[in-house]
């Protein structure tokens, strides 16, 4: 049997271990992918999206879009559009930020919160799962291997 998914369930003692396994993932994205990130506040979504982006674009500083929604950071071959859709009350707020451009688009889009409003996700969305499990420890697993 070919092309059988692979689950990765990582365990991160540091933040720095949590941006490389988002620079890790970084290096195997395809334009068009959109991930879903999901788990609470604090279990390393933005940290592991600040190791992503920083592999694919030097000196850019990665800040939450928790008040933003989106920012984006360009790459040598895409932009980059980081989501959180923690601060959004109504799905017709989708509409006024034109989400369906960006994930219809040729960018990657990585969406904290994402399972917040899973009826706006793809189909072929990626989900990766957070966990805090102690003070400087977070399990990071996908249904999807990149490692
Ligand atoms: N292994 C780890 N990986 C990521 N963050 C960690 C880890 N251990 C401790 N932390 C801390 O947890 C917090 C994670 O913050 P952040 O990435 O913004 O979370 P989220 O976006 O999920 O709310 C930071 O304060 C960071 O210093
Ligand atoms: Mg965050």
């Amino acid at each position: 049997m070919t092309g059988a998914a692979k689950t990765v369930k990582a365990l991160t003692s540091s933040v720095e271990e949590t941006r490389r396994l988002g620079a890790k993932l970084a290096k195997t994205v395809c334009q068009g992918d959109v991930f879903s990130l999901n788990g609470n506040i604090g279990s390393g979504k933005t940290e592991f999206v600040r190791g992503f982006v920083e592999a694919l674009s030097s000196g850019v500083n990665v800040r939450s879009p928790t008040f933003s929604i989106v920012n984006t950071y360009p790459a040598p071959d895409f932009s980059i559009h980081h989501f959180d859709f923690y601060r959004i009350e109504d799905v017709r707020e989708f509409s006024s930020i034109g989400l369906d451009e960006y994930i219809n688009g040729d960018g990657v889009c990585l969406i904290e919160w994402g399972e917040m409003y899973p009826e706006v996700l793809p189909e072929s969305v990626k989900r990766i799962n957070f966990l805090e499990i102690d003070e400087t420890t977070r399990a990071i697993e996908t249904l999807f291997g990149f490692c």
